[in-house]
């Protein structure tokens, strides 16, 4: 039991690392990459989150909304508050690429 929970306790850290890893310098693709596709997929086809690319909800999002929802993580995903502006905005444009079909 106390070794179950020892595994469960790593394998979170782990998904946690993977989640929130270094983003320093990373922007749009390789960004998105890092700290979203785990969860949205590649190609934003969704996952463990919501699918993000063409045809999804998030289309219809405004720029500053898809901005927003990165910085504060609704619902179940994590909020994202040590990106940095720039890094935002290639994020916006990434999801923007992802979503022109
Ligand atoms: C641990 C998993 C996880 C990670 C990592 C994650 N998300 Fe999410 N994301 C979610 C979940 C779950 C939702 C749905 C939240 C809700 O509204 O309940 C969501 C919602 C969204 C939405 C809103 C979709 C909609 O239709 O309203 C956008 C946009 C989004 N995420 C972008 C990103 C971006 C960009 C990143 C990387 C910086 C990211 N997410 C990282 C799980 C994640």
């Amino acid at each position: 039991m106390r070794r179950l929970a020892t595994i469960t306790a790593a394998a979170f850290s782990l998904a946690l690392a993977g989640c929130g890893g270094s983003t320093a310098g990373l922007l749009g693709a390789d960004l998105y990459e890092q700290s979203c596709a785990g969860c949205h997929g590649a190609a934003g086809e969704g996952g463990l989150g919501t699918a993000v690319g063409p045809g999804s909800n998030a289309v219809s999002l405004s720029d500053e909304q898809l901005a927003a929802v990165i910085v504060v993580g609704p619902g179940s995903m994590p909020a994202f508050p040590r990106l940095t502006d720039e890094q935002i905005d290639s994020l916006v444009m990434y999801l923007r690429e992802l979503q022109t079909p």
